[in-house]
């Protein structure tokens, strides 16, 4: 079987750096046509479409080539940061430069080459290419952009409406051009900007051909036509809903500034339930929000403060300053009452909720000014537009196929949609009215610019593909429009519902304005939607009709028929896409109510499917609200689930095709499962690159130690007459086939647990190649299990890795003879110094020591949790902070209970007996290390001496590395440097000791 690219190089570093780099880019990117969690980066998904579908090129030059093309090469530039504080910071920032990855150089002509280069190694053939839980659609985006037919499937009918979005209406009309609406051609602001648009110089000309209608209707793609009926619905609703936003002063509204209220349980007061007063909050604008208990103390009078002081002292003290005058009156305990000091716990708070009894009250809008954003307090008008919108809600609504979102919000075993406690039980209580009654308004237009186009005489296929955009828009402007958004005081900026993969309740929000062009209004929204049809037009025209099916992966239904299998699976618990997007679900559902009848199909059961238990189907994740709360039942059905589908996959790929499935790598006993269901599937496991998906939140300093996001797995067909093997021969052939392997990632920069993870893909073809490997020297047939066999495998990757830390003076070490726990302190160390690491890479080492993060931690005396929270990886990679910033619990980050954890020092490192064996063990080296610090550190050379003697340190070559090790891994100046250098200093003018001989009476 001939080996792929991906099987035997891959450009790791571009790939990870271009997929990092592509979070930060915007404009025409899939990911903002319409929100969907956990997308793949497109960067990671061609280099790893490209490099599966071609074949190695055989010699290290043509590989090199190859490679260049796609990921082009590293280069180290000078980028330039403005800080808050507005200085600028110079810092030494890796790029690529050339190849097709980075965002920008997908329409590269080498794209084309790539296309060719892959038509050729199917002998003239359209590879087929088959994701079964596509989501918002990356790796089948990148397939058709290879000119390959791609099957995109999802069970999810949100993500399905996004992949026909993606995939499917691009792809039929690329290339087609129509003339504009003659409301469009009519209208000189949609016709300037058209002009401006296509980059037509004749600015002028354009306006004056305008005004006299004289020019001819230009013919337009799709993107065009999709702006001017974004314009058209932005028009009529404008026309509807516009009093309910009234300028003040002539400055137009960007958003109003809500608390939620409770009634105090003593005093009876409405207590605003503010999380902070901060309006603004950034180094030269800092503006508050004041208060004070009105004069019957029944409530609280508002009032803005434009010129907030700033504290003295150090940043932590200015910082405990901002904290206390921007306090708001919610805390861990709950919300204070101003007037009388009364606490409204939590559970107060929940049960006032439930029974329907939280309120909200405007606390100030915010304005564009001449010099930017502007605070003050509403006018009575403006209260009196929010109160009264709620009279015209069931109106609106009443035209509305399906009426009001009733529909209500499951809740999971994660809690992600943690309003539900607080009553917000039902979509429609995530709005305010008035924020309804505009959305109820938009629905209706977008739904009449339907028969407006059909009026027009467009097509029904342009008639649907303008529509389905227009519904994007949609979205767009209702993860904007909840009280789920939020301001944000540093940026100045609205985030919108899904800021964060949750529905929380927040206690202060932001209703924005949705005329406004500021971010977050309708004009932003299909300014963004029509800039990615234009991409998805240019990215698609290449490849034949996509097949975009709403189904379940269990079900894939082929005969080997595919080429390639590309998939990102959900992974257990990361993500609840179908309790969340049904956020989206419901108004899909009313927006494309009519369209046709495949999406009235898709959308006609009330929310979208999550398990069934009858059929033993439904949505892949490992929730046990699902199972009656239990756990291990959940967990079980799903890695069945997965389990079944590797099956499929296995069936409908053609003989030669290979599955590259990407999976998070949260904890390694999950992964194996996983990976256990591969093989069991009929696959060898060949490869695995690690690639980084996400913006670190680490330091440079330690970036060759970042986690990368995702693993993908690279799978081959396992012959059919492939025969069970012994562990002994497994194990001596992994070991041969990794070495090499192991010194090229070391040579190609590769560190950190990358490393680890580089290496596990190799290692597993000498296991995965028989259906099951037994053990030689146990009866009963006993096998060995993926994680044996892993462990094995990660033993030999950390000796390697730690042989090159060892080796100081750059003579090769064995560190083969290294107990476990400095084996772990050493990785630790040199990977992430002595500064917090995710827990997630600890745990990794831990597992490769045979050890845990848990003993290392109690028993072991090496590991303390910190109270810093690391950047959480969802399965997608999509960074989320790990705190959710509206829990009351959360004011305070608890001592300890961070995912971050770091390394003891020294110092704090001095139990009783550590450093002496006991009668079960001896002591690891690293602890002797230390003892031997305490005891130089109190100043008795004899009692250093006897120790040193008594444990025959100075012949024991691997402690003289390690103190070598440690001398070099520990701050220039520190003490710990200057103790480790004088006992080395000391050891060394002792010389090395004798060789024990044995006496009559024992060693000497
Ligand atoms: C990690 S996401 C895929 C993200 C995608 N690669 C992207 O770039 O957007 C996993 C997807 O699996 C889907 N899914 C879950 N269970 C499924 C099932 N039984 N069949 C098909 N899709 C399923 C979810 O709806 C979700 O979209």
């Amino acid at each position: 079987m001939e080996e792929r690219l991906i099987e035997v190089d891959f450009p790791l570093k571009q790939a990870s750096l271009d997929s990092v780099h592509e979070k930060n880019v915007r404009h025409g990117h899939i990911s903002t046509l319409h929100i969907w969690p956990a997308r793949r980066p497109l960067a990671a998904s061609r280099a790893a479409l490209i490099t599966t579908l071609l074949p190695d090129p055989g010699t290290l030059d043509d590989r090199k080539r190859t490679l260049e093309k796609l990921g082009g090469s590293l280069v180290e530039v000078e980028k330039t940061k403005k800080l808050p504080s507005g200085k600028a910071e110079v810092k030494l920032v890796e790029e690529t430069r050339g190849g097709i990855l980075h965002w920008g150089q997908e329409v590269s002509p080498d794209v084309e080459w790539f296309r060719d280069k892959i038509k050729e190694a199917y002998d003239g053939q359209v590879p087929k290419v088959l994701d079964p839980f596509a989501g918002g659609g990356a790796i089948p985006l990148e397939a058709m952009r290879l000119g390959c037919e791609a099957t995109a499937m999802d069970i999810n009918p949100v993500a399905w409406f996004i992949l026909k979005c993606t995939l499917d209406y691009p792809q039929r009309l690329a290339g087609q051009r129509r003339p504009l609406p003659q409301f469009a051609l009519d209208s000189t602001g949609f016709m300037e900007s058209y002009f401006k648009g296509v980059g037509k110089k004749a600015k002028k000309q354009g306006r004056e051909e305008t005004q006299g209608r004289l020019f001819d209707t230009p013919d337009v793609d799709l993107a065009w036509h999709v702006r001017a009926w974004g314009w058209w619905v932005l028009q009529h609703a404008e026309n509807d809903v516009q009093q309910l936003y009234p300028a003040v002063d002539g400055k137009v509204t960007v958003g109003y500034l809500w608390t939620r209220t409770i009634r105090c349980k003593h005093c009876r007061a409405t207590i605003p339930l503010l999380k902070t007063r901060w309006l603004c909050k950034k180094d030269k604008k800092r503006v508050l929000l004041t208060m004070m208990p009105n004069g019957e103390k029944t409530g609280m009078i508002f009032n803005v403060q434009s010129d907030a002081p700033q504290g003295g002292g150090n940043s932590a003290q200015r910082r405990e300053y901002d904290k206390r005058i921007g306090a708001g009156t919610m805390s861990r305990s709950g919300g204070t009452c101003p007037c009388c000091g009364t606490i409204m716990t939590m559970e107060d708070i929940r049960l006032e909720g439930k029974a329907d009894r939280l309120a909200a009250t405007m606390t100030a809008v915010v304005v564009g000014g001449v010099k930017g954003k502007e605070y003050r307090l509403p006018t009575s008008d403006e209260l009196a537009h929010a109160a009264g919108a709620v009279d015209h809600v069931t109106d609106i609504f009443a035209e509305v196929p399906y009426g009001l979102p009733e529909e209500f919000i499951a809740e999971d075993a994660k809690h992600n949609t943690w309003c539900v406690p607080y009553g917000i039980d039902q979509f429609y209580k995530l709005f305010t009215p008035r924020q309804l009654l505009v959305l109820g308004t938009f629905i209706k237009y977008t739904r009449n610019a339907r028969i407006a186009m059909q009026n027009e005489g467009y097509p029904p296929q342009w008639t649907e593909a303008i529509s389905v955009y227009l519904v994007c828009m949609l979205d767009r402007l209702i993860n904007q429009c909840s009280t789920v958004a939020r301001w944000n005081q540093g940026a100045e900026k609205i985030e919108g519902t899904f800021a964060r993969f949750a529905l929380p309740i927040l206690w202060d929000f932001v209703e924005v304005n949705p005329l406004s062009s500021a971010s977050g209004g309708y004009p932003s929204a299909l300014e963004w939607v029509a800039q990615v049809v234009r991409h998805l037009l240019s990215s698609t025209g290449a490849a034949p009709n996509p097949n975009v099916l709403r189904q379940s992966a269990i079900q894939v239904l082929s005969n080997g028929d595919y080429d390639i299998v590309l998939t990102d699976p959900p992974y257990y618990d990361a993500i609840g896409y179908s309790v969340l997007m049904d956020f989206f679900y419901v108004w899909l559902q009313r927006a494309l109510h009519g369209l046709s009848s495949e999406i009235d199909g898709a959308f006609a059961s009330p929310l979208a499917p999550k398990w069934d238990s009858q059929q033993n189907d439904g949505e892949l994740i490992d929730d046990a609200s699902r199972f009656g709360g239990d756990k291990a039942k959940s967990k079980g059905v799903y890695e069945e689930g997965m389990a079944r589908v590797f099956l499929r996959c296995h069936k409908a790929l053609k003989p030669d095709g290979r599955l590259v499935i990407v999976f998070a790598h949260k904890h390694p006993d999950a992964w194996e499962t996983l990976v256990s269901a591969i093989i069991r599937a009929g696959f060898v496991v060949d490869g695995s690159w690690p690639i980084q998906t996400e913006r670190g939140s680490r330091s440079r300093a330690l970036s060759s130690a970042a986690l990368s996001s995702s693993i993908w797995l690279v799978c081959k067909k396992r012959s059919p007459i492939a025969r069970p093997g012994w562990d002994n021969q497994v194990l001596e052939e992994m070991e041969a086939n990794i070495a090499t392997r192991l010194r090229d990632f070391w040579d190609a920069g590769i560190r950190g647990p990358d490393f680890v993870w580089a290496a596990t893909g190799p290692a597993m073809e000498a296991y995965s190649k028989h259906p099951v490997v037994k053990k030689a020297d146990a009866a009963n047939n006993e096998v060995m299990t993926v994680s044996e066999f892993l462990r094995q495998v990660r033993r030999i990757v950390v000796n390697f890795v730690v042989g090159r830390v060892l080796s100081t003076d750059g003579d090769e070490r064995d560190a083969s003879e290294l107990d476990s726990v400095t084996t772990y302190y050493l990785l630790h160390r040199h990977d992430f110094g002595m500064a917090d690491a995710p827990i997630g890479a600890c745990i990794l080492y831990a597992v490769s020591c045979n050890l845990s993060d848990r003993s290392l931690a109690d028993q072991y005396d090496i590991l303390q949790k910190t109270g810093g929270k690391a950047v959480q990886e969802d399965e997608g990679g999509e960074e989320l902070a790990s705190d959710d910033a509206e829990t009351p619990e959360d004011d305070d980050e608890e001592e300890g209970t961070g995912s971050v954890v770091k390394l003891k020092t020294w110092q704090q490192r001095n139990r009783k007996g550590m450093g002496y064996d006991t009668e079960s063990r001896s002591s690891p080296l690293i602890d002797q290390v230390h003892r031997l610090m305490h005891l130089w550190k109190a100043g008795d050379v004899n009692k250093v001496n006897d120790y040193i003697d008594a444990r025959g340190l100075r012949r024991n070559a691997l402690f003289i590395h390690l103190l070598q090790a440690l001398i070099e891994s520990a701050a220039a100046g520190s003490e710990e440097r200057a103790l480790l250098e004088s006992i080395s200093n000391h050891m060394a003018a002792r010389g090395t000791a004798p060789v024990a001989q044995p006496t009559l009476f024992g060693t000497k």
